[in-house]
């Protein structure tokens, strides 16, 4: 079972995808669980502030210490093994071995981010406590930044800055998503039929999956290849392999 904590300003915005198709089915099944912590909750005044305007000047807004802080705690004072995701364009480049580490919980504190993190949050610290000690479960909290950024002193809080790739989104929601997708339909079991070892050989390192087809075989003078109807499962399974993509 993993539980995702989605901390953020725009639940609105994340929702509705994860009550559908395979995220809903992993909720279903047990396998997942999805809670969300509106920020605006623990903003400051009347007004319920969580941003303001960046020392030395500059453009733009930056999310504030206080309402993260409080957020992240009040959910690590029920879970203290809870591991915290920062969206952010100056992270670790997201991959699918990444999603898998994450997926497995153990691996994912070999991770190049894991070296940075907290000594409590790698299972190291006084009590050698950590995630790993409860494979079953594992919790990522995954705080979603808005406007112009974050003070850095959020970074404190955090396990693993994870970037999707070198552009910059408006915040931190569509992220969350891509993550929680790409963990989500690796463990065991959300997406029935395969085993995780098959699916596994699908994500290794760079190999992609090869072109498939269905009915019809020929549709507009596009004809599936003959060795995919040939029934030799062996030629076919030498025909996949050939044709499986590598990334660019
Ligand atoms: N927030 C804004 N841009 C981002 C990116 N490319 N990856 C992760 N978080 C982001």
């Amino acid at each position: 079972m993993i539980k995702f904590t989605i901390i953020t300003l725009f639940q609105e915005a994340i929702e509705p995808y994860l009550k559908t198709s395979m995220m809903w089915k992993a909720v279903d099944k047990g396998l997942a669980e999805f809670d969300f912590v509106n920020l605006r909750d623990f903003g400051l005044g009347p007004h319920k502030s969580v941003d303001d305007t960046p020392y030395g000047g500059g453009d733009g807004m930056l999310l504030r210490c206080e309402p993260v802080f409080a957020a992240i705690e009040s959910i690590k004072e029920k879970d203290p093994t809870a591991l915290v995701i920062l969206p952010t364009p100056v992270g670790e480049t997201w991959t699918q071995d990444l999603a898998r580490k994450f997926a497995s919980g153990l691996g994912a504190f070999r991770s190049a981010a894991a070296r940075e993190l907290a000594p409590s949050a790698r299972g190291d610290g006084p009590d050698g406590r950590g995630p790993e000690s409860d494979a079953n479960f594992l919790h990522y909290i995954i705080l979603c930044p808005h406007y112009e950024g974050y003070d850095e002193r959020i970074l404190s809080l955090v396990d693993y800055k994870i970037s999707l790739g070198k552009y910059v989104l408006t915040g931190g929601e569509l992220p969350a998503l891509i993550i929680i997708d790409s963990v989500v339909r690796l463990i065991p079991g959300v997406l029935g039929g395969e085993t995780s070892a098959e699916i596994e050989s699908f994500s290794d390192g760079d190999n992609l999956e090869y072109p498939q087809y269905t009915k019809p075989a020929d549709f507009r003078g596009m004809k599936v290849p003959d060795i995919l109807l040939s029934g030799n499962h062996g030629e076919i399974a030498k025909w996949r392999k050939e044709h499986s993509g590598k990334a660019k």
